[in-house]
Protein backbone atom coordinates (compact mmCIF):
# COMPACT_ATOMS: atom_id res chain seq x y z
CA UNK A 1 0.00 0.00 0.00
CA UNK A 2 0.89 3.35 -0.78
CA UNK A 3 2.06 5.86 2.32
CA UNK A 4 0.44 8.90 0.07
CA UNK A 5 -0.85 9.95 -3.08
CA UNK A 6 0.59 10.89 -5.98
CA UNK A 7 0.11 13.09 -8.44
CA UNK A 8 0.13 10.90 -11.42
CA UNK A 9 -0.32 7.22 -12.60
CA UNK A 10 1.42 5.85 -15.53
CA UNK A 11 0.58 2.21 -16.77
CA UNK A 12 3.43 0.38 -18.30
CA UNK A 13 7.07 0.57 -16.66
CA UNK A 14 8.93 -0.30 -19.60
CA UNK A 15 11.81 1.54 -20.63
CA UNK A 16 9.75 4.71 -21.75
CA UNK A 17 6.89 4.49 -19.61
CA UNK A 18 9.86 4.36 -16.53
CA UNK A 19 12.15 7.37 -18.05
CA UNK A 20 8.99 9.40 -18.61
CA UNK A 21 8.21 8.95 -14.85
CA UNK A 22 11.75 9.36 -13.88
CA UNK A 23 11.26 12.38 -15.95
CA UNK A 24 8.13 13.63 -14.48
CA UNK A 25 9.58 13.13 -10.88
CA UNK A 26 12.85 15.29 -11.61
CA UNK A 27 10.39 18.10 -12.10
CA UNK A 28 8.66 17.63 -9.48
CA UNK A 29 5.45 15.61 -9.80
CA UNK A 30 5.30 12.21 -8.11
CA UNK A 31 4.43 9.22 -10.05
CA UNK A 32 2.64 5.99 -9.12
CA UNK A 33 3.48 3.28 -11.31
CA UNK A 34 1.57 -0.09 -12.45
CA UNK A 35 2.69 -2.73 -14.55
CA UNK A 36 2.01 -6.60 -14.43
CA UNK A 37 5.86 -7.32 -14.69
CA UNK A 38 7.66 -8.01 -11.98
CA UNK A 39 10.69 -7.37 -13.29
CA UNK A 40 9.04 -4.74 -14.41
CA UNK A 41 8.64 -2.73 -11.24
CA UNK A 42 12.09 -3.85 -10.29
CA UNK A 43 13.57 -2.02 -12.67
CA UNK A 44 11.67 1.42 -11.81
CA UNK A 45 12.47 0.89 -8.44
CA UNK A 46 15.30 0.49 -8.72
CA UNK A 47 15.65 3.29 -11.50
CA UNK A 48 13.91 5.86 -9.22
CA UNK A 49 16.39 5.53 -6.48
CA UNK A 50 15.86 7.88 -3.35
CA UNK A 51 12.56 9.80 -5.97
CA UNK A 52 9.22 9.74 -4.19
CA UNK A 53 7.87 6.59 -6.56
CA UNK A 54 5.38 3.33 -5.86
CA UNK A 55 4.89 0.98 -8.28
CA UNK A 56 2.25 -2.07 -7.87
CA UNK A 57 0.47 -4.87 -10.26
CA UNK A 58 -2.32 -4.76 -8.38
CA UNK A 59 -4.83 -2.03 -10.13
CA UNK A 60 -6.88 -1.54 -6.71
CA UNK A 61 -3.42 -0.23 -4.85
CA UNK A 62 -2.37 1.96 -7.73
CA UNK A 63 -5.79 4.06 -8.00
CA UNK A 64 -6.21 3.52 -3.88
CA UNK A 65 -2.21 5.75 -4.64
CA UNK A 66 -3.41 8.28 -6.73
CA UNK A 67 -5.01 11.87 -5.91
CA UNK A 68 -8.42 12.50 -7.11
CA UNK A 69 -9.06 13.32 -9.99
CA UNK A 70 -6.98 10.59 -11.55
CA UNK A 71 -4.42 11.38 -13.92
CA UNK A 72 -2.88 7.98 -15.89
CA UNK A 73 -0.86 7.49 -18.49
CA UNK A 74 -0.39 4.73 -19.84
CA UNK A 75 2.95 3.57 -22.29
CA UNK A 76 1.91 0.23 -23.63
CA UNK A 77 2.51 -1.14 -27.34
CA UNK A 78 -0.23 0.32 -29.19
CA UNK A 79 -3.17 -1.60 -30.72
CA UNK A 80 -4.95 -4.36 -28.39
CA UNK A 81 -3.05 -4.09 -25.25
CA UNK A 82 -4.13 -0.48 -25.05
CA UNK A 83 -8.15 -1.26 -25.62
CA UNK A 84 -7.14 -4.04 -23.18
CA UNK A 85 -6.21 -2.05 -20.29
CA UNK A 86 -8.71 0.70 -20.77
CA UNK A 87 -11.28 -2.31 -20.40
CA UNK A 88 -9.78 -3.23 -17.06
CA UNK A 89 -9.14 0.76 -16.06
CA UNK A 90 -13.24 1.80 -16.70
CA UNK A 91 -14.46 0.20 -13.38
CA UNK A 92 -12.07 2.00 -11.58
CA UNK A 93 -12.44 4.96 -13.66
CA UNK A 94 -15.02 8.20 -12.54
CA UNK A 95 -16.07 11.37 -14.12
CA UNK A 96 -13.76 13.73 -14.89
CA UNK A 97 -10.57 11.59 -14.39
CA UNK A 98 -7.58 11.90 -17.79
CA UNK A 99 -6.56 8.71 -19.35
CA UNK A 100 -3.57 9.37 -21.45
CA UNK A 101 -2.33 7.26 -24.41
CA UNK A 102 1.36 8.31 -25.21
CA UNK A 103 1.92 5.31 -27.23
CA UNK A 104 2.04 5.11 -31.09
CA UNK A 105 -1.80 4.59 -31.33
CA UNK A 106 -3.36 4.96 -35.15
CA UNK A 107 -5.70 7.92 -34.92
CA UNK A 108 -8.80 5.61 -35.51
CA UNK A 109 -8.67 3.92 -32.23
CA UNK A 110 -7.74 7.03 -30.73
CA UNK A 111 -10.89 8.45 -31.85
CA UNK A 112 -12.88 5.07 -30.69
CA UNK A 113 -11.63 5.02 -27.54
CA UNK A 114 -12.27 8.81 -26.86
CA UNK A 115 -15.86 8.19 -27.59
CA UNK A 116 -16.56 5.66 -25.49
CA UNK A 117 -15.03 7.33 -22.35
CA UNK A 118 -16.67 10.66 -23.08
CA UNK A 119 -19.78 8.62 -22.79
CA UNK A 120 -18.39 7.54 -18.77
CA UNK A 121 -17.67 11.39 -18.82
CA UNK A 122 -13.61 10.41 -18.48
CA UNK A 123 -11.47 12.62 -20.56
CA UNK A 124 -9.10 10.57 -22.86
CA UNK A 125 -6.00 11.83 -24.76
CA UNK A 126 -4.21 10.68 -27.36
CA UNK A 127 -0.53 11.83 -26.91
CA UNK A 128 2.10 11.16 -29.57
CA UNK A 129 5.51 11.67 -27.70
CA UNK A 130 8.38 11.22 -29.71
CA UNK A 131 12.61 11.27 -28.45
CA UNK A 132 12.60 7.47 -28.07
CA UNK A 133 14.32 6.39 -24.54
CA UNK A 134 16.71 9.38 -23.66
CA UNK A 135 14.04 12.00 -24.85
CA UNK A 136 11.48 10.78 -22.77
CA UNK A 137 13.84 10.67 -20.17
CA UNK A 138 15.45 14.13 -20.81
CA UNK A 139 12.99 15.77 -22.63
CA UNK A 140 10.50 14.87 -25.62
CA UNK A 141 8.60 16.51 -28.01
CA UNK A 142 4.83 16.25 -26.79
CA UNK A 143 1.67 16.24 -29.31
CA UNK A 144 -1.43 16.15 -27.18
CA UNK A 145 -4.61 15.66 -28.64
CA UNK A 146 -7.88 15.55 -26.83
CA UNK A 147 -10.41 17.66 -24.89
CA UNK A 148 -8.91 21.44 -24.19
CA UNK A 149 -10.42 21.67 -20.42
CA UNK A 150 -8.88 17.94 -19.79
CA UNK A 151 -5.86 19.52 -21.32
CA UNK A 152 -5.23 22.30 -18.63
CA UNK A 153 -4.99 19.73 -16.20
CA UNK A 154 -1.56 18.64 -17.24
CA UNK A 155 -0.28 21.20 -19.30
CA UNK A 156 2.05 22.50 -16.42
CA UNK A 157 3.25 18.95 -16.06
CA UNK A 158 3.81 18.39 -19.95
CA UNK A 159 5.46 21.65 -20.37
CA UNK A 160 7.85 20.78 -17.44
CA UNK A 161 8.93 17.71 -18.87
CA UNK A 162 8.93 18.55 -22.36
CA UNK A 163 12.50 19.34 -24.62
CA UNK A 164 13.19 22.88 -24.60
CA UNK A 165 13.85 24.91 -27.91
CA UNK A 166 15.07 28.47 -27.70
CA UNK A 167 13.86 28.35 -24.10
CA UNK A 168 10.11 27.16 -25.73
CA UNK A 169 8.16 23.73 -24.50
CA UNK A 170 7.74 21.43 -26.74
CA UNK A 171 4.88 20.73 -26.29
CA UNK A 172 1.35 22.57 -27.40
CA UNK A 173 -2.60 21.06 -27.22
CA UNK A 174 -3.29 20.26 -31.02
CA UNK A 175 -6.61 19.95 -31.18
CA UNK A 176 -9.32 17.59 -30.35
CA UNK A 177 -9.95 13.58 -30.29
CA UNK A 178 -7.19 12.33 -32.14
CA UNK A 179 -4.99 15.40 -33.14
CA UNK A 180 -2.42 14.43 -30.91
CA UNK A 181 -2.04 10.59 -32.48
CA UNK A 182 -2.63 12.13 -36.40
CA UNK A 183 0.18 14.65 -36.17
CA UNK A 184 2.51 12.24 -34.49
CA UNK A 185 1.91 9.95 -37.32
CA UNK A 186 2.78 11.99 -39.42
CA UNK A 187 6.04 12.81 -37.76
CA UNK A 188 7.12 9.26 -38.27
CA UNK A 189 6.01 9.41 -41.84
CA UNK A 190 8.44 13.02 -42.50
CA UNK A 191 11.13 10.06 -39.94
CA UNK A 192 10.63 7.41 -42.46
CA UNK A 193 11.21 9.60 -45.51
CA UNK A 194 14.48 11.57 -43.84
CA UNK A 195 15.96 7.87 -42.87
CA UNK A 196 15.62 6.65 -46.09
CA UNK A 197 17.45 10.09 -47.75
CA UNK A 198 20.28 10.03 -45.41
CA UNK A 199 20.62 6.19 -46.38
CA UNK A 200 20.61 6.97 -50.28
CA UNK A 201 23.16 9.69 -49.38
CA UNK A 202 25.03 6.73 -47.88
CA UNK A 203 24.76 4.00 -50.57
CA UNK A 204 26.25 6.62 -52.81
CA UNK A 205 28.97 7.83 -51.17
CA UNK A 206 29.82 4.30 -49.96
CA UNK A 207 29.51 3.14 -53.58
CA UNK A 208 30.52 5.69 -55.81
CA UNK A 209 32.71 8.09 -53.46
CA UNK A 210 34.50 5.05 -52.13
CA UNK A 211 33.91 6.17 -48.50
CA UNK A 212 35.19 4.90 -45.67
CA UNK A 213 33.39 4.67 -42.45
CA UNK A 214 35.83 7.44 -40.93
CA UNK A 215 35.03 9.18 -44.00
CA UNK A 216 30.99 8.99 -43.93
CA UNK A 217 31.64 9.66 -39.71
CA UNK A 218 33.66 13.35 -41.23
CA UNK A 219 30.97 14.02 -43.69
CA UNK A 220 28.01 13.84 -41.73
CA UNK A 221 29.79 15.53 -38.75
CA UNK A 222 30.39 18.62 -40.85
CA UNK A 223 26.66 18.42 -42.71
CA UNK A 224 25.34 19.05 -39.19
CA UNK A 225 27.18 21.53 -38.88
CA UNK A 226 25.92 23.37 -41.99
CA UNK A 227 22.21 23.83 -43.00
CA UNK A 228 21.31 19.75 -42.86
CA UNK A 229 21.63 20.75 -38.86
CA UNK A 230 19.17 17.82 -37.34
CA UNK A 231 19.41 14.71 -34.79
CA UNK A 232 19.16 12.55 -37.63
CA UNK A 233 22.09 13.82 -39.40
CA UNK A 234 24.06 14.01 -35.98
CA UNK A 235 23.36 10.12 -35.05
CA UNK A 236 24.17 8.57 -38.49
CA UNK A 237 27.47 10.53 -37.85
CA UNK A 238 27.82 8.36 -34.28
CA UNK A 239 26.59 5.38 -36.03
CA UNK A 240 29.45 5.25 -38.16
CA UNK A 241 32.21 5.35 -35.99
CA UNK A 242 30.91 2.77 -33.37
CA UNK A 243 33.10 -0.16 -33.13
CA UNK A 244 31.80 -4.02 -33.30
CA UNK A 245 31.84 -5.46 -30.03
CA UNK A 246 31.93 -8.94 -31.72
CA UNK A 247 34.05 -8.74 -33.84
CA UNK A 248 36.55 -5.86 -35.84
CA UNK A 249 35.56 -2.91 -37.51
CA UNK A 250 32.53 -0.88 -37.04
CA UNK A 251 29.16 -2.10 -36.71
CA UNK A 252 27.29 -0.36 -39.26
CA UNK A 253 29.16 -2.98 -41.60
CA UNK A 254 27.60 -6.23 -39.54
CA UNK A 255 24.02 -4.90 -39.61
CA UNK A 256 21.95 -7.03 -42.28
CA UNK A 257 19.85 -4.73 -44.53
CA UNK A 258 16.61 -5.56 -43.81
CA UNK A 259 14.61 -2.90 -42.20
CA UNK A 260 11.75 -3.35 -40.27
CA UNK A 261 8.37 -1.45 -39.58
CA UNK A 262 6.01 -0.72 -36.51
CA UNK A 263 3.43 0.58 -39.04
CA UNK A 264 3.33 4.14 -38.73
CA UNK A 265 5.08 5.43 -41.92
CA UNK A 266 2.72 3.50 -43.43
CA UNK A 267 0.14 4.57 -41.60
CA UNK A 268 0.74 8.22 -42.96
CA UNK A 269 0.82 7.02 -47.00
CA UNK A 270 -2.32 5.20 -46.24
CA UNK A 271 -4.54 8.28 -44.80
CA UNK A 272 -2.62 10.94 -47.87
CA UNK A 273 -4.02 8.40 -50.23
CA UNK A 274 -7.25 8.48 -48.41
CA UNK A 275 -6.85 12.35 -48.65
CA UNK A 276 -5.70 12.65 -51.81
CA UNK A 277 -2.55 14.57 -50.35
CA UNK A 278 0.53 13.30 -53.11
CA UNK A 279 3.39 12.05 -50.52
CA UNK A 280 5.74 10.61 -52.72
CA UNK A 281 9.13 11.08 -50.52
CA UNK A 282 7.57 9.23 -47.86
CA UNK A 283 5.77 6.38 -49.97
CA UNK A 284 8.60 5.41 -51.63
CA UNK A 285 10.38 5.38 -48.11
CA UNK A 286 7.89 2.64 -46.89
CA UNK A 287 8.39 1.12 -49.98
CA UNK A 288 12.15 0.83 -49.90
CA UNK A 289 11.97 -0.79 -46.16
CA UNK A 290 9.31 -3.86 -47.67
CA UNK A 291 12.28 -3.99 -50.55
CA UNK A 292 15.09 -4.52 -48.20
CA UNK A 293 13.09 -6.65 -46.09
CA UNK A 294 12.73 -9.36 -48.90
CA UNK A 295 16.46 -10.25 -48.70
CA UNK A 296 16.37 -13.22 -49.73
CA UNK A 297 14.87 -12.35 -52.87
CA UNK A 298 17.19 -9.94 -53.89
CA UNK A 299 19.94 -12.21 -53.28
CA UNK A 300 18.42 -15.11 -56.01
CA UNK A 301 17.88 -11.28 -58.29
CA UNK A 302 20.98 -10.27 -57.96
CA UNK A 303 22.17 -13.48 -59.69
CA UNK A 304 19.97 -12.98 -62.98
CA UNK A 305 19.22 -9.09 -62.87
CA UNK A 306 21.97 -7.28 -64.27
CA UNK A 307 22.91 -3.26 -64.42
CA UNK A 308 25.57 -0.91 -65.55
CA UNK A 309 27.57 -0.94 -61.86
CA UNK A 310 29.65 1.97 -61.07
CA UNK A 311 32.01 3.51 -63.66
CA UNK A 312 32.30 6.79 -63.63
CA UNK A 313 34.14 8.36 -60.88
CA UNK A 314 33.84 12.14 -59.44
CA UNK A 315 35.66 14.14 -57.27
CA UNK A 316 35.03 13.59 -53.92
CA UNK A 317 34.41 17.19 -52.57
CA UNK A 318 31.77 18.16 -55.62
CA UNK A 319 30.26 14.69 -54.91
CA UNK A 320 30.00 15.70 -50.73
CA UNK A 321 28.58 19.06 -51.83
CA UNK A 322 26.19 17.85 -54.49
CA UNK A 323 24.85 15.00 -51.69
CA UNK A 324 24.84 17.45 -49.22
CA UNK A 325 22.37 20.21 -51.70
CA UNK A 326 20.25 17.64 -52.58
CA UNK A 327 19.66 15.79 -48.76
CA UNK A 328 18.39 19.29 -48.37
CA UNK A 329 16.34 19.87 -51.16
CA UNK A 330 14.71 16.24 -50.44
CA UNK A 331 14.32 16.88 -46.90
CA UNK A 332 12.50 20.02 -47.82
CA UNK A 333 10.61 17.72 -49.50
CA UNK A 334 9.64 15.46 -47.40
CA UNK A 335 8.14 18.30 -44.14
CA UNK A 336 6.70 20.22 -47.23
CA UNK A 337 4.39 17.06 -48.09
CA UNK A 338 4.05 16.16 -44.22
CA UNK A 339 3.00 19.42 -43.46
CA UNK A 340 0.70 19.17 -46.37
CA UNK A 341 -1.11 15.98 -45.17
CA UNK A 342 -1.91 17.76 -42.24
CA UNK A 343 -3.34 20.83 -43.66
CA UNK A 344 -6.02 18.65 -45.60
CA UNK A 345 -6.07 16.50 -42.36
CA UNK A 346 -6.49 19.53 -40.32
CA UNK A 347 -9.81 20.37 -42.74
CA UNK A 348 -10.95 16.73 -43.25
CA UNK A 349 -11.13 15.94 -39.27
CA UNK A 350 -11.88 19.06 -38.12
CA UNK A 351 -8.63 19.42 -35.59
CA UNK A 352 -7.87 22.84 -36.62
CA UNK A 353 -4.28 22.04 -36.38
CA UNK A 354 -2.14 25.00 -36.15
CA UNK A 355 0.95 24.14 -38.36
CA UNK A 356 3.21 26.83 -36.95
CA UNK A 357 2.54 25.36 -33.68
CA UNK A 358 3.66 22.14 -34.81
CA UNK A 359 6.86 23.39 -36.54
CA UNK A 360 7.40 24.62 -33.37
CA UNK A 361 6.96 21.78 -31.12
CA UNK A 362 9.06 20.04 -33.72
CA UNK A 363 12.24 21.85 -33.01
CA UNK A 364 13.28 20.38 -29.90
CA UNK A 365 13.13 16.71 -28.43
CA UNK A 366 11.98 14.93 -31.49
CA UNK A 367 13.26 12.41 -33.80
CA UNK A 368 12.38 15.05 -36.80
CA UNK A 369 14.29 17.88 -34.80
CA UNK A 370 16.17 20.25 -37.16
CA UNK A 371 17.37 23.84 -38.08
CA UNK A 372 15.21 23.89 -40.92
CA UNK A 373 11.71 23.57 -38.77
CA UNK A 374 12.74 26.80 -37.43
CA UNK A 375 12.85 28.44 -41.15
CA UNK A 376 9.23 26.75 -41.68
CA UNK A 377 8.01 27.90 -38.44
CA UNK A 378 8.58 31.34 -39.68
CA UNK A 379 6.93 30.88 -42.72
CA UNK A 380 3.73 29.47 -41.07
CA UNK A 381 4.22 32.56 -38.52
CA UNK A 382 4.30 34.67 -41.38
CA UNK A 383 1.75 33.28 -43.35
CA UNK A 384 -1.00 30.66 -41.09
CA UNK A 385 -2.80 29.67 -44.19
CA UNK A 386 0.08 28.43 -46.03
CA UNK A 387 -1.00 25.29 -47.56
CA UNK A 388 2.62 24.01 -49.08
CA UNK A 389 5.66 25.28 -47.19
CA UNK A 390 6.99 25.46 -51.18
CA UNK A 391 4.33 28.09 -51.11
CA UNK A 392 6.79 30.25 -49.07
CA UNK A 393 9.17 32.54 -50.66
CA UNK A 394 12.53 31.68 -48.96
CA UNK A 395 11.65 28.19 -49.03
CA UNK A 396 10.93 28.03 -52.48
CA UNK A 397 14.01 29.71 -53.28
CA UNK A 398 16.11 27.13 -50.90
CA UNK A 399 14.60 24.59 -53.28
CA UNK A 400 15.73 26.26 -56.24
CA UNK A 401 19.21 26.72 -55.27
CA UNK A 402 19.90 23.29 -54.87
CA UNK A 403 18.00 21.93 -57.85
CA UNK A 404 21.13 21.69 -60.22
CA UNK A 405 22.51 19.31 -57.46
CA UNK A 406 19.56 16.95 -56.63
CA UNK A 407 19.26 16.68 -60.64
CA UNK A 408 23.66 16.01 -60.94
CA UNK A 409 22.93 13.08 -57.75
CA UNK A 410 20.39 11.20 -59.65
CA UNK A 411 22.06 11.50 -62.66
CA UNK A 412 24.65 9.60 -60.76
CA UNK A 413 22.65 7.07 -59.09
CA UNK A 414 20.61 6.34 -62.18
CA UNK A 415 23.85 5.71 -64.70
CA UNK A 416 25.53 3.57 -61.69
CA UNK A 417 22.14 1.03 -60.95
CA UNK A 418 22.27 2.70 -57.68
CA UNK A 419 18.33 2.96 -56.17
CA UNK A 420 17.75 6.38 -54.80
CA UNK A 421 13.84 6.55 -55.01
CA UNK A 422 13.85 9.09 -52.70
CA UNK A 423 15.88 12.11 -54.13
CA UNK A 424 13.81 11.06 -57.59
CA UNK A 425 10.46 11.45 -55.67
CA UNK A 426 11.52 14.45 -54.41
CA UNK A 427 12.63 16.07 -57.58
CA UNK A 428 9.90 14.64 -59.12
CA UNK A 429 7.12 15.93 -56.79
CA UNK A 430 8.89 19.54 -56.99
CA UNK A 431 8.90 19.22 -61.08
CA UNK A 432 5.66 18.40 -60.94
CA UNK A 433 4.27 20.82 -58.67
CA UNK A 434 5.97 23.23 -60.32
CA UNK A 435 3.95 22.53 -63.77
CA UNK A 436 1.68 24.45 -65.35
CA UNK A 437 1.03 21.55 -68.02
CA UNK A 438 0.97 17.73 -67.04
CA UNK A 439 -0.10 14.81 -69.24
CA UNK A 440 -3.12 14.34 -67.70
CA UNK A 441 -5.57 14.83 -70.52
CA UNK A 442 -4.06 11.95 -71.95
CA UNK A 443 -5.29 9.67 -68.87
CA UNK A 444 -8.46 11.58 -68.83
CA UNK A 445 -8.49 10.73 -72.45
CA UNK A 446 -8.07 6.96 -71.74
CA UNK A 447 -10.40 7.06 -69.31
CA UNK A 448 -13.36 8.28 -71.41
CA UNK A 449 -11.74 5.86 -74.18
CA UNK A 450 -12.44 2.66 -72.46
CA UNK A 451 -14.83 3.81 -69.58
CA UNK A 452 -16.77 6.27 -70.60
CA UNK A 453 -15.72 8.45 -67.49
CA UNK A 454 -16.24 12.30 -69.51
CA UNK A 455 -13.60 14.66 -69.13
CA UNK A 456 -13.46 18.28 -69.05
CA UNK A 457 -12.39 20.76 -71.91
CA UNK A 458 -9.66 23.59 -71.31
CA UNK A 459 -11.63 25.94 -73.43
CA UNK A 460 -15.23 25.21 -72.97
CA UNK A 461 -17.14 24.80 -69.77
CA UNK A 462 -19.00 21.27 -69.39
CA UNK A 463 -18.49 17.55 -69.00
CA UNK A 464 -17.57 15.48 -72.07
CA UNK A 465 -17.73 12.06 -73.92
CA UNK A 466 -16.21 11.35 -76.52
CA UNK A 467 -17.23 8.12 -78.44
CA UNK A 468 -13.51 7.43 -79.46
CA UNK A 469 -13.99 4.44 -81.86
CA UNK A 470 -16.19 5.77 -83.69
CA UNK A 471 -15.12 6.21 -87.80
CA UNK A 472 -12.39 8.24 -87.80
C1 LIG B 1 9.81 8.70 -32.03
C2 LIG B 1 9.88 7.46 -32.88
C3 LIG B 1 9.30 6.31 -32.14
C4 LIG B 1 9.73 4.97 -32.68
C5 LIG B 1 9.15 4.63 -34.01
C6 LIG B 1 9.95 3.58 -34.76
O1 LIG B 1 9.23 9.65 -32.53
O2 LIG B 1 10.35 8.68 -30.93
O3 LIG B 1 9.18 7.64 -34.06
O4 LIG B 1 7.93 6.51 -32.06
O5 LIG B 1 11.10 4.88 -32.71
O6 LIG B 1 7.88 4.09 -33.77
O7 LIG B 1 9.16 3.23 -35.79
P1 LIG B 1 9.44 2.02 -36.75
O8 LIG B 1 9.62 0.80 -35.89
O9 LIG B 1 8.20 1.94 -37.54
O10 LIG B 1 10.65 2.38 -37.50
Amino acid sequence: MAKQKYNYGMIGLGTMGRNLALNMSDHGYSVAGFDKTASQIDAFMQNAGSREVFATSNLVDFFNALESPKKIIMLVPAGKTVDLIIDELIPHLKANDVLMDCGNSHFTDTDIRSKKLEKLNINFMGIGVSGGESGARKGPSIMPGGAKEAYENIKDMLEAISAKASDEPCVQWLGPGSAGHYVKMVHNGIEYSIMQLISEAYHLLKQVGKASNKDLHDIFSKWNEGVLNSFLIEITADIFEKKDELSSGELIDKILDSAQQKGTGGWTSEDAMKLQVPLPVIDIAVTMRDISAIKQERIAMHKILTGPGVINTYDKDSLINWLQEALYFAIIASYAQGFALLYAASKKYKYDLNLENIARIWRGGCIIRSALLENIRTAFSQNPGLSNIIGDEKIAKKLMGAQTEIRKVIQIGSEAGIPIPGFMMALAYYDSYRSEWLPANLIQAQRDYFGAHTYERNDKEGIFHTHWEAKK
